[in-house]
């Protein structure tokens, strides 16, 4: 799998995708930040954004868009035709892990999607799940943070909220959470600085 998956190192993955499945319901990878497609898809992320081709998002279903400051990021998606090689290599990346984790741990995950995403200083995400009500079709969420050099103490945190309290997660370069779409509400903090990452959703076949 290494050669087909350079970005996210096999075993390491697969083991915490275990421990999420387990029962622990959310864990962390740490990526190599020097890893070369790290940087690049970092270096697309801001370029899109400078370039305006992030738009802001929408939350909830296409039929009950709301805006109202539930989150304040702007995002492209992966798959669009403006995205580049960066955005195409992770992608592939984030496929070729998904089509493991169904050879491995047997999950019904048809297809992945994935955004670039940008908070601007002072934008975050208020608490939330990913799963929709109205449709059950993402099982696990993983999100890729692409800030090099995240100074201390300039927010920004992911906060998931867990049973025994809350975690925080700093977006640092190269750090990947993975949490189980329908059961941990999370939210984004807002920061000091423009904030940088994928976040991608492994789908099942909706059964609602
Ligand atoms: C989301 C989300 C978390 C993050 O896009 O649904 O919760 O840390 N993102 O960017
Ligand atoms: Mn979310």
């Amino acid at each position: 799998m290494a050669a087909t998956l350079p970005l996210i190192p096999d075993g390491l993955a697969l083991d915490a995708l275990a421990d999420v499945l387990r029962g622990r319901d959310w864990a962390t990878l740490a990526l190599d930040p020097a890893d070369a497609r790290l940087q690049a898809a970092a270096a697309e992320a801001r370029a899109h954004a400078s370039a305006g081709r992030l738009l802001p998002a929408a939350t909830g279903r296409a039929d009950g868009r709301q805006f109202a400051g539930l989150r304040g990021d702007a995002t492209l998606w992966l798959d669009d035709p403006a995205c580049g090689p960066a955005a195409r290599d992770l992608l592939a990346a984030l496929e070729a892990l998904r089509i493991e984790v169904n050879r491995r741990l047997l999950l019904g995950l048809e297809e992945v999607e994935a955004h670039f995403a940008h908070y601007p200083p002072g934008a975050g995400y208020a608490r939330h799940r990913d799963r929709f009500r109205s449709d059950d079709a993402r099982v696990l969420s993983l999100v890729v943070y692409l800030n090099a050099d995240w100074p201390d103490g300039a927010g920004g945190e992911l906060r998931l909220h867990l049973p025994d309290g809350p975690v925080d997660i700093a977006p640092r370069l190269g750090t990947v959470a993975l949490f189980l779409s329908a059961e941990v509400e999370h939210e984004v903090l807002p920061a000091t600085h423009p904030r940088y990452s994928v976040a991608a959703w492994f789908r099942q076949r909706p059964r609602r």
